[in-house]
């Protein structure tokens, strides 16, 4: 006990002696670090084996157990160490490749890469435990959970690779390690980039991007779903034809045959509501990224009532007080405007249908700025 306290404070000890290291005392095997490694990897696929990440193949109505769900809330917090972790590695090993540094900086290189890979499992592990809640869907999250997976393996993997070439001084290991590390780093900036879409929505980092940048990278986010939801298309039953297109930017007919659906409530929905309510994220089983799904509603149904804005749940949920759990958009998160709640009740009291034109709607004046503002694309996203 007594010693464990003077080693931790050895480094602020004026009588502790200065370690000057000798030729004798040269590492030559990394018996406990290999153990940890090991060790590691044996939970890791315990973990995995036990709850295996949900492609889907959730069953209906499943409920997980309270202590998984709340190991499970700390996956925002546990994914951001590793990340930081890993791109510290990547600096250290860009060092490493010199001799001198290696020479120097070459155990800090292992002990980087273990609580990158550490910090890697546990990320993982409370982000299968947090999709035990339900409601975590879509190509973003297949591509998010895949591509994290495949980032603590990597990390592993590395890990693996450099304690072998420093154990026993292999130079391909090493160049291996190198290049899984490169690779990983590179997969886990993707992964992170779908996971970032889940929470902000889908807009979030091209949206002040220039125009070049974001349409590169939207093709290539295209890309990527189409890989994965393709496969998804082949596993599961045809869903519902839908006759509403999600929300497409750019394919807009002209102000004449424009919907109030589709061109004003939809955006407005997609900016204050649809981060948490969409094919990526489903909370409270509510969608409202098409028409059918938003009159379909939720767990309770009945989000939207055609005529009737009072029994509508979306209504009710706006209207509560702010601090209430039950209050929509949750606190903290960007809030309907008055002018956007009477929008949607006033669309709701026509009859909430996804026909009606801009043109023919006996649109009330107080709200007409509002529905220019939507048109051309003012305060929205889009
Ligand atoms: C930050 C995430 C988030 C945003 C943004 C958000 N919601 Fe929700 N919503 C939730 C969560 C979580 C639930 C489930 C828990 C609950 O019922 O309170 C939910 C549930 C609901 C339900 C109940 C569904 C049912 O059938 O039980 C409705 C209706 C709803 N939201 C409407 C809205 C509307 C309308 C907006 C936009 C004005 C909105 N939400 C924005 C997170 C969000």
């Amino acid at each position: 006990m007594r010693s464990a306290a003077l080693f931790l404070l050895s480094p602020l000890n004026p009588m502790a002696k200065p370690y000057i290291p000798t030729a004798d005392d040269a590492p030559s095997s990394y018996t406990w670090t290999w153990a940890g490694a090991a060790a590691l990897t044996v939970v890791f696929g315990a973990v995995l084996a036990l709850w295996p990440p949900d492609f889907g193949t959730q069953p209906e109505g499943y409920e997980a157990p309270t202590w998984l769900l709340f190991f499970g809330r700390f996956h925002p917090i546990a994914v951001h160490l590793p990340i930081g972790v890993l791109i510290l590695s990547v600096l250290i090993e860009m060092g490493c490749v010199r001799r001198s540094v290696e020479d120097k900086w070459g155990d800090m290189a292992l002990f980087t890469l273990f609580v990158a890979a550490v910090g890697g499992v546990v990320a993982v592990v409370f982000g299968i435990f947090l999709a035990r809640e339900g409601g975590y869907e879509g190509g973003s999250f297949i591509l998010h959970q895949g591509l994290g997976i495949a980032t603590a393996v990597g990390a592993i993997l590395a890990l693996f690779l450099r304690l072998s070439a420093m154990s026993s001084g292999g130079s391909v290991a090493m160049i291996a390690c190198r290049v899984v590390l490169l690779a990983t780093m590179g997969v886990m900036s993707v992964g992170a980039h779908f996971g970032a879409n889940m929470v902000h929505g889908s807009k979030y980092l091209t949206q002040y991007a220039p125009a070049a940048m974001a349409s590169s990278m939207t093709s290539f986010e295209k890309w990527m779903l189409s890989l994965v939801e393709e496969k998804k298309a082949d596993k599961l039953v045809p869903e519902a034809p839908k006759t509403t297109a999600p929300v497409e930017s750019g394919a807009a007919p002209a102000t004449g045959d424009k919907l109030v659906f589709q061109h004003v409530i939809l955006p407005m929905l997609e900016a204050k509501c649809n981060a948490c309510h969409n094919a990526d994220k489903s909370k409270g089983d509510l969608r409202m990224d098409t028409y059918e799904l938003a009159i379909k509603g939720g767990e309770n149904g009945s989000t939207i009532v055609p005529g009737k804005p009072v029994d509508s749940l979306a209504i009710q949920r706006i209207e509560l007080p702010a601090d209430d759990d039950e209050h929509m958009p949750p606190d903290g998160k960007d809030q309907a405007t008055a002018e956007e709640l009477a929008l949607l009740k006033w669309w709701i009291q026509e009859g909430a249908s996804d026909k009606l034109k801009v043109s023919e709607a006996k649109i009330p004046v107080e709200l007409k700025a509002v529905v220019d503002a939507a048109l051309k694309g003012v305060g929205s996203p889009l």
